[in-house]
């Protein structure tokens, strides 16, 4: 098997230029982009988020999902705090409000305005004794009197009761659901099992939301996906168990340098412990590296050594494989078998279409999206220029490195040089911008390649490169992107 095509050799995205090709495509916008994480899971935008406390948290990862990508939540937190992130996510946008807010029908009134101002709840269902589950009514806006002489009443005093409540089983489709609430005129369509027990709640305005966002990326029962990250060492098992019990659909085993014993050990355990789990591993930067990952399981692999923009790791070791190169080497190494992310390097849009036509299944990014307000940290204004600012930091970075050691082993953390930076990126606004342009010129991208859609440019490229890239001289490249 060849390990990569000499064309590759030391070279990255702005290496080359794509040869145009005859285009069938009448309309860009409906050149469709979807493409595997993972068999089996598949995003309508091939964009990953980098696991990366200053791109990552639940606000990107439900905006990145809504979008058509998906998002992995970063490990440097406690455990909790990551599985409650990932509650978060998969109970947004749901059309299925799985456990909606319940009260027994001798709850008082008092009680359930308490609750329904807490919870930013329209309304909440009534079961008939504490915890029996069994549907009683439902307290909706309406139904609740103004007079606070009645706070001390029954809510099945005011409720609608069941036999003027119109449900369905669990089964329900959106289609059927969103029919019969216009049939019925209802705001609330109560999900009950046979014995009329609660198995969840569909509101109108959960459904018309689903609807809005056509992109989404969803799991069999309706909810946004999600993805979180491990390490191979310490608390990765308990990590990995608690993002499973929260039902994260996939699980990233993410270290600097993945060609390792370490990852060996903890990736077969993993598969030990949790039969069944896909696991993505990362990062490696060479065929063989890839090869031997896809050989111990890996069900999709991350491919980047040293080209993301936090990174100091080629600079500080020497260690590295130039972006493109890596992509190729790995998609040879496994014989386009196993999906592979490109991560790390991407600055223009272009560069997705690259990594992509050049083997990659998808893309993560990192500093890209770490501008926006849906990435954590606070928009800072420059001083000098007034430009609005935010910050991005490599997770070996001495700043990431001292906000995730506990206090007593933060000496110890910070003794080891880093490999990581800080650097502040441009403002940009809502991520979504961002997504919504790099969906417009893949679409661009693939009528080029001459191709229907993204699946089948990566399928045609991939096999023989040689013949639609073009290798640019420095003037080409100073024609090309010096602006
Ligand atoms: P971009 O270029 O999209 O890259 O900003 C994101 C990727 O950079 C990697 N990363 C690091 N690499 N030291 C490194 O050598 C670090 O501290 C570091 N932090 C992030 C990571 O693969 C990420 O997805």
């Amino acid at each position: 098997m060849k390990e990569v095509e000499p064309l590759f050799l030391g070279r990255t995205f702005d290496d080359f230029l794509f040869r145009p090709q005859h285009s069938p495509v009448l309309t860009r916008r409906h050149v469709d982009l979807t493409m595997p994480l993972l068999p089996g899971l598949d995003l309508s935008l091939p964009v990953v988020g980098a696991n990366m406390d200053t791109v990552m948290g639940q606000e990107m990862a439900k905006t990145l999902s809504l979008e058509g990508g998906l998002g992995f939540l970063h490990r440097n937190c406690p455990i909790e705090e990551q599985a409650d992130w990932v509650r978060y996510v998969k109970s947004r946008h749901s059309y299925v409000i799985e456990h909606p807010i319940v009260l027994p029908r001798a709850a008082t009134i008092g009680l359930a305005r308490q609750t329904i101002r807490k919870q930013h709840a329209s309304g909440i269902l009534l079961e008939e004794a504490a915890g029996s589950g069994v549907l009683a009514g439902i307290l909706s806006h309406r139904d609740m009197p103004m007079d606070r002489a009645a706070d001390d009443r029954p809510v099945s005093d005011f409720m609608t009761p069941r036999p003027r409540l119109v449900t369905r089983p669990p089964t329900v489709t959106t289609e059927e659901a969103e029919r019969v609430m216009y049939e019925h005129r209802v705001e609330k369509l109560p999900l009950v099992d046979e014995q009329f027990r609660i198995r969840g709640l569909i509101t109108m305005r959960d459904l018309k939301l689903y609807k809005q966002k056509p992109h989404s990326v969803k799991d069999a029962r309706g909810r946004l996906r999600v993805g979180g990250t491990i390490g191979a060492v310490g608390d990765y098992l308990e990590r990995a168990q608690a993002l499973l019990a929260r039902e994260v659909d996939c699980i990233l085993l993410d270290v600097a340098h993945a060609d390792s014993l370490v990852v060996e050990r903890a990736l077969s355990e993993l598969r030990r412990r949790f039969p069944g789990v896909p696991f993505v591993v990362g990062n490696v930067g060479t065929g063989a590296a890839a090869r031997w990952l896809a050989e111990q399981g890996a069900s999709a692999i991350k491919v980047g050594v040293g080209p993301g923009r936090g990174c100091r790791t080629r600079l500080e070791t020497a260690a590295g494989v130039p972006q493109l190169q890596a992509i190729r080497e790995a998609y040879l190494g496994t014989g386009g078998r196993v999906p592979i992310i490109a991560d790390g390097g991407v600055q223009n849009d272009k560069d997705v279409f690259l990594a992509i036509a050049c083997g990659a299944s998808t893309v993560m990014l990192g500093s890209m999206l770490s501008g926006t307000d849906e990435a954590p940290g606070m928009v800072v204004e420059d001083p000098a220029t007034r430009q609005k600012m935010k910050l991005y930091r490599g997770m070996t970075s001495p700043e990431a490195v001292a906000d995730s050691a506990e206090e007593d082993e933060l000496a110890d953390a910070l003794s080891t040089p880093a490999e990581g930076q800080s650097v502040r990126v441009p403002y940009m606004g809502s991520v979504v911008g961002v997504l919504r342009r790099v969906r417009g010129h893949l679409q661009s991208a693939v009528s080029y390649a001459g191709e229907p859609d993204l699946a089948h440019a990566h399928r045609k490229i991939a096999a023989d490169p040689v013949r639609y890239l073009i290798p640019l001289s420095d003037a080409a490249r100073r024609e090309s992107f010096v602006r």
